[in-house]
């Protein structure tokens, strides 16, 4: 219990939740949000880079008031060979009880919460998931997108909205998470990239799934066009993730001129699209630093929803007060 693996097994009334605890632990003043986790211990376990994720979880429980460790691949006895296992129950006994995890491994975080018995955050899991992550782009929708309240009103909220993900999304659990969350609450997903990037049925997910809400359209150009001239819209940009690439010859010259979103492309195609990015973004490859930095750009509220999100997802976690259901 606590624990967030992936988004595949979260209802929408557990989203509502999350969202709400949010907006209550964002507005509430500092010294009373202090008290919350005041004493609680968290490890933040971290076998791959992070900026965004780290940072953010780190802040948000010490904004709760809780003590925070990090513990790297890079620097701890993980070097020497030491287990995923023996590592959590050692953080287990120096009083960790939560642990927010990171690892290159796909099912990572089952094996880690199954072991200590911990509420264990998923903080990116090799290819598979990147659940915090989908609920704070969902956030980001909710309060920027036009028409919305800021709120998860039931399964539907998202109805209207498209999003075109685009780019490496083979290597993305962040697309993984996010074709599996939106959906259910009524947004049509749109999965844009070359074949190398984005065979078919990439996520795993059925393709062009049985609901139909997941659909591939290999041209940008037309997805944006088409997308804009239908309703709401994002675009989702992603990363070319050079680490997980392998072998796989890409040619990038190409691969900007199809992929890239810049300021013409924007503007001539879609020029109302709400833009996101995950991070960390290349600025020259699968976006424009015009277009990162414009007006259309949603790139630092994603940073700015992901310090608000995880407060929630802590308090969840250690089952503190102050995180109540949520009937939609
Ligand atoms: N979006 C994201 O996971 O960024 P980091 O790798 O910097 O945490």
């Amino acid at each position: 219990a606590g624990s967030l693996l992936t988004v595949a097994n979260l209802a929408v009334e557990e989203v509502a939740a999350i969202l709400a605890a949010t907006d209550r632990l964002e507005r509430m003043a500092a010294p009373e949000r202090a008290k919350i986790l005041a004493g609680r211990r968290i490890a933040l376990l971290f076998y791959e880079s992070s900026t965004r994720t780290r940072t953010s979880f780190e802040l948000a429980a010490k904004s709760l008031g809780a003590m925070t460790t990090l513990v790297s691949d890079k620097s701890s006895s993980i070097e020497k060979g030491e287990s995923l296992k023996d590592t959590g129950l050692t953080l287990r006994a120096l009083g960790a009880e939560c642990i927010v995890l990171r690892h290159a491994n796909s099912g990572a975080p089952y094996l880690l919460a199954k072991s200590t018995g911990l509420p264990v955050l998923n903080a990116g899991d090799g290819m598979h998931e990147h659940p915090s992550q989908a609920l704070l782009d969902l956030r980001t929708m909710l309060t920027r997108l036009p028409g919305m309240s800021g709120r998860l009103i039931n399964g539907k909220t998202l109805g209207g909205v498209t999003v075109v993900i685009t780019g490496d999304i083979l290597h993305s659990r962040v697309a993984r998470s996010n074709a599996m969350l939106l959906p259910r609450l009524g947004a049509r997903v749109v999965l844009c990239g070359p074949k190398e990037l984005l065979p078919e049925d990439a996520l795993g997910l059925g393709g062009a799934d049985s609901s139909g809400a997941v659909e591939i359209e290999r041209d940008f150009d037309k997805a944006l066009k088409q997308t804009a001239s239908n309703g709401t819209m994002v675009v989702m940009m992603l990363r070319i993730q050079r680490e997980r690439l392998a072998g796989l010859e890409l040619d990038l010259g190409d691969y900007i001129s199809r992929y890239q979103l810049d300021e013409e492309r924007l503007m001539a195609r879609a020029p109302e699209a709400l833009v996101m990015h995950p991070g960390p973004m290349i600025r020259g490859l699968e976006i424009s630093g015009e277009v990162a930095d414009g007006p259309n750009s949603a790139i630092e509220d994603q940073v700015r929803n992901g310090l608000a999100v995880r407060m929630a997802l802590l308090v969840r976690a250690l089952g503190a007060g102050g995180f109540e259901s949520v009937t939609v």
